[in-house]
Order: C-alpha cells, then structure tokens, then sequence
C-alpha cells in the first residue's frame, strides 16, 4: 500500500509591524522594476505612434523610475537578509539567496545596457535578458520568503 502524504496547514499570521514594512517597500520596489517593464513593452506599439522620438522620451522618463526602484530592492533585500536567521537557514535556501544576488545583478546589468543600446539587436537581446533575470528575482524571492 502506498504511504500517506500528509499535509499540515499552519494557521495564517500577520507580520509584525516593521517586518511588514521592509517587505511592503521590498515588493513595491519590485512591481515597479518588474512590471514596469512588461507595462513599457505593451505600451511600446502605442509609445511609436506619437512620434520618432517617443520610444527614447519615454525611455529616459521611465529610467528615472527604475533605477530608484533597483536601488530600493538592494537596499530592502540586504535589509531583509539580515531580518531573517541566516545562520541557521538550509543550505538550498542559501543557495537560492545566491542565485538570487546573481540574477539581480544580471537583471541591472542586462537593463543597463539595455537603455544604451543603439543597435535593434542589442535592444532586443538585452531587453529580454533583463527582464527574465527581473522575473526570475521575483519568483526566487517568493520562495526565500517561504
Ligand atoms: C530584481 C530584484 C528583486 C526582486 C524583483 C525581488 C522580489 C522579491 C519578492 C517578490 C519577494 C517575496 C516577498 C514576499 O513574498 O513577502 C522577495 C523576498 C526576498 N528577497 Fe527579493 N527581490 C529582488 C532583489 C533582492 C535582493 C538584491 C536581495 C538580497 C540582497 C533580495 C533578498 C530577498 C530575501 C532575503 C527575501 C525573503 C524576505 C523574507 O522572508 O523576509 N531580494 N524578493
């Protein structure tokens, strides 16, 4: 006979005040880089029929949207390591942290040279690196939080 899996449901919490707090700036940090860019991709069509110059204008405005909120996100995400009990975390969380810092890294990088790029391939390439690594924070972050 097959053993039985048993699942137990712990009862729900609320976080306590500052916890609440780092995380809420944490993950509204992220909304903006991570759906800032999927927003600005959409909108892109509609962007290029306003005019030639358009795509940069609103390039550059979203830029100065952006890049505060990728500041935020290393801010509350070192903030949020040393909240947690990293001493005694598991080494898979451990090396989730790690892949994590690496993928944000890539992630600025990738939107970086993204936003300097002059040639369509360069565009496309990094615009895509950079938001798959942006996505893959948000889905490693998830799962740090546990
Ligand atoms: C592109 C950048 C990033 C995105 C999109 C992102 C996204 C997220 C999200 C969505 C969560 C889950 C929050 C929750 O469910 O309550 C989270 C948690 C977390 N993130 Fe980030 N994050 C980013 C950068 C960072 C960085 C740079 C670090 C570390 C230096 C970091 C460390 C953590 C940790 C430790 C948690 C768990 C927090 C806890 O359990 O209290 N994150 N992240």
């Amino acid at each position: 006979m097959p053993a039985a899996i048993v699942m137990v449901a712990t009862a729900p919490t609320l976080a306590p005040g500052l916890d609440g707090f780092r995380l809420i700036l944490h993950v509204l940090a992220a909304t903006v880089w991570v759906g800032g860019q999927f927003t600005v991709a959409g909108l892109l069509p509609t962007i290029r029929t306003l005019g030639d110059d358009a795509p940069k204008k609103v390039a550059r405005a979203f830029g100065r949207l952006l890049w505060p909120a990728y500041g935020v996100l290393l801010l509350t995400g070192f903030w949020n390591i040393s909240a947690v009990d990293a001493k005694h975390a598991s080494s898979a969380w451990n090396a989730v942290l790690g892949i994590e810092i690496a993928v944000v890294l890539i992630a600025g990088v990738a939107v970086f040279l993204h936003q300097r790029s002059t040639s369509k391939v360069g565009l496309a390439v990094w615009g895509a690196i950079g938001a798959l690594a942006s996505v893959a924070a948000l889905c490693l972050g998830v799962f740090l939080a546990g």
